[in-house]
């Protein structure tokens, strides 16, 4: 049922502050500000690698938790594309854990990826939000997302989950090897707790970003770019158009613009740039410098500080309110999925089942 809303699609990023809050509150208790113990199969303290794999958005949330967990807990992170990961033979180190990140739990080559894993020995989490799903069964913990049933066939709610899910995990693997101390934790809690009550003012960009789709939709080529943990993002940003929309877009760190994507900047290609007010910002407002001298079009999505200090010239910049940093890759991935949304529905394409696309990939 897709109640008041024209797609599933439209719905379900309409969920995003509920179900962020139920999956936050699975694992962070917000009367102490503390995270929740966890039943894992391995210590945290003791491991010294995480080996995460999934596909397609569900790699993108993990890849997200490598800035986080590598930052924030001090724990390396190998991330990979399961279809990659399981035929590269990589060593595993006998200390490290694996988790696999999976909307549906049956994604083909996720599976094969933990099978692999489980051979090795390695203790083993899935991030899954079909709690009844092979990959669930198949590790030794479950760590759900609680999204709810996600039927567009594009990703939405099921990412911001699974993000929140990291998050949480990485305040527990912090505390656990000594990274923060009980007030540190706490600060990160509570920073954390305030991820639905910003989504929901996120969502109240939609006419603006509703009239910015209309404006997409008259292109061929999107170029999006962002750095740290907006890395991710400007990927994430780029699969979502394509998926729904069907215009070419390509997701690129921002400090590799000049080593080939900027060959093609011209006024043709607008370059949508994830950047709000952080540790790297300045290093991508000199990046939106190169975009604007070669004459494209720059679309900022940024917060209010951001937006005073980006010395450049946009075709549109949105606006998000001020954000700790732990919240703004939840945060900033709804816009994302704004537009893409938008735009598609513009253009008149089947925005639940887009062309050639299966919601779950159970074939290699
Ligand atoms: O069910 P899974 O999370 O394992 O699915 C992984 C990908 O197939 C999935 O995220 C896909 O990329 C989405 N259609 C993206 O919107």
């Amino acid at each position: 049922d897709k109640g008041n809303h024209r797609h599933f699609m439209e719905k379900e990023i309409h969920q995003q502050p509920e179900v962020i809050s139920h999956t936050l509150a699975n694992y962070l208790d917000f009367t102490t500000n503390r995270a929740k113990p966890l039943n894992l199969p391995f210590d945290f303290a003791k491991v010294d690698r995480l080996a995460i794999a999934a596909c397609g958005t569900a790699f993108l949330a993990g890849s997200v938790g490598k800035y986080w967990f590598e930052r924030i807990a001090k724990l390396p992170v190998d991330i990979d594309i399961a279809s990659e990961f399981r035929y590269r033979e990589m060593p595993l180190s006998m200390r490290s854990a694996a988790l696999f990140v999976s909307q549906s739990g049956e994604t083909a080559d996720t599976l094969a990826s933990l099978r692999y894993c489980r051979k090795a020995g390695l203790p083993i989490g899935a991030i899954v939000n079909v709690r009844e799903s092979t990959i669930a069964r198949e590790s030794n913990v479950v760590l759900p997302t609680l999204a709810g049933p996600e039927i567009g066939v594009a990703s939405t709610k099921a990412f911001t989950c699974q993000l929140s899910v990291l998050a949480s995990l990485v305040v527990n693997a912090a505390k656990a090897r000594g990274m923060v101390d009980d007030a540190g934790e706490e600060q990160l809690v509570r920073e954390l707790a305030e991820a639905p009550r910003l989504a929901s003012q996120v969502l109240k960009l939609a006419p603006q970003l509703e009239a910015l789709g209309r404006e997409l939709a008259h292109y061929k080529h999107v170029l999006y770019l962002g750095r740290d943990t907006s890395y991710p993002l400007a990927v994430e940003g780029a699969l979502k158009l394509k998926e729904i929309s069907y215009i070419h877009a390509e997701g690129y760190a921002a400090g590799e613009l000049k080593h080939g994507p900027i060959a093609l900047i011209d006024e043709s290609m607008p370059v949508i740039v994830i950047a709000p007010h952080d540790r790297v910002f300045e290093k991508t407002v000199s990046n939106m410098q190169e975009v604007a001298a070669r004459g494209g079009k720059i679309i900022l999505i940024t917060d209010k500080r951001g937006a005073e200090h980006a010395t450049v010239e946009t075709l549109q910049t949105i606006v998000l309110p001020d954000m700790p940093e732990i919240v703004a890759p939840i945060i900033y991935a709804l816009p994302i999925q704004m537009l893409a949304y938008y735009t598609a529905v513009f253009m008149g394409t089947d925005v639940d089942q887009p062309r050639n696309l299966a919601k779950s990939v159970t074939v290699e």
